[in-house]
C-alpha cells in the first residue's frame, strides 16, 4: 500500500529526474564560428519577406499588435524570441509553423499554413546558423519578365500572406485576374514604387529592390499579360 513516505520518496525521485533532465538537455546553440551561411539563402531577400507577409500583420505580430510578445518584423526581433541557430527542433518559431492543423498554437493562425518551399527556406536558414547575411545579390533579371516566371512568385513571397483573398484588406493578389486589376489601375506599381499618394507595399518594413520594381513596371507597361 502507498503510505506518506513512499509518495514523498517517489516525488523526490521525479524531482531529481527533472533537475537532471533540464541540466543535460540545454538546447544546442551553434557557435558563431560554425555558422555557414547557406549561399543560396539570403535572410533579407528570402526569409524576411516570408515573416513580413505571413506573421508581421496587423492583429498578429507587427510592432503595434505584438501578439504574445512576438514582433516578427526584422532580424533582431525574430532571433530574440524564437530561433536557436543551428537547431530547428529547439526553435519555437519553427515548431509553431510545423505543427499539424489540429494542434493548438499552430502558426500562422486564421490563415493558410506556409507552403513546402517557404518551410524549406526557413529550415535551411536555421540549420546553417540563422545568419543575417546583410545585402543580397539581386537574383533578378529585369529584362525578361513574365507573369508566371516573375510576377506571380514575387506576389507569393512578398504579398499573398496578407493579400490572400478578395476579402483581405487591399484585396487579393493571389491569382492573375486580381494582380492584373491592381496593375491596370496603377495601384500595383504606385504602391511598390512608393509614389506620392500611394500606400507603401509590402506593408511592414520591406521595400522591393530597384530591379524588382523595374520588373513590375515593365510587365505593367507591356499590358500585364498572362504569360
Ligand atoms: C503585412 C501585410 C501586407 C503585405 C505583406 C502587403 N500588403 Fe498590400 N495592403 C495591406 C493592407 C492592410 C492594405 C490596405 C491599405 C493599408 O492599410 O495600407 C493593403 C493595400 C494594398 C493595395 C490596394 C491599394 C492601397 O494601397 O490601399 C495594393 C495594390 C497592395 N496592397 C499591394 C501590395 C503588394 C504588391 C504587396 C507585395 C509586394 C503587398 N501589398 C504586401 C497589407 C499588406
Amino acid at each position: 500500500m502507498f503510505n506518506g513516505k513512499v509518495i514523498i520518496g517517489a516525488l523526490m525521485v521525479v524531482a531529481a529526474m527533472v533537475i537532471v533532465y533540464s541540466c543535460t538537455h540545454q538546447p544546442y546553440v551553434m557557435p558563431e564560428s560554425q555558422r555557414t551561411n547557406d549561399p543560396n539563402i539570403c535572410f533579407e531577400r528570402d526569409v524576411l519577406p516570408i515573416f513580413i507577409s505571413n506573421c508581421a500583420k496587423s492583429g498578429c505580430h507587427d510592432a503595434a499588435s505584438h501578439e504574445s510578445g512576438y514582433v516578427l518584423d526584422n532580424y533582431a526581433h525574430i532571433m530574440r524570441k524564437g530561433i536557436v541557430p543551428g537547431n530547428s527542433a529547439a526553435s519555437k518559431i519553427w515548431l509553431s509553423i510545423t505543427l499539424s492543423n489540429t494542434e493548438g498554437g499552430k502558426m500562422p493562425q486564421r490563415s493558410a499554413a506556409l507552403n513546402g518551399v517557404q518551410l524549406d527556406v526557413i529550415k535551411r536558414w536555421i540549420v546553417t546558423g540563422a545568419v543575417d547575411s546583410g545585402a543580397c545579390s539581386a537574383n533578378c533579371d529585369s529584362n525578361n519578365i513574365t507573369y508566371s516566371g516573375g510576377i506571380a512568385p514575387m506576389m507569393q513571397l512578398y504579398c499573398v500572406g496578407c493579400h490572400n483573398s478578395a476579402s483581405a484588406s487591399g484585396g487579393s493578389l493571389n491569382d492573375y485576374n486580381s494582380v492584373m486589376t491592381a496593375a491596370v489601375t496603377g495601384r500595383l506599381i504606385g504602391d511598390v514604387a512608393d509614389s506620392a499618394g500611394y500606400n507603401h507595399m509590402p506593408k511592414g518594413g520591406l521595400t522591393l529592390s530597384q530591379c524588382q520594381v523595374t520588373q513590375i513596371r515593365k510587365w505593367v507597361a507591356a499590358g500585364a499579360p498572362n504569360n
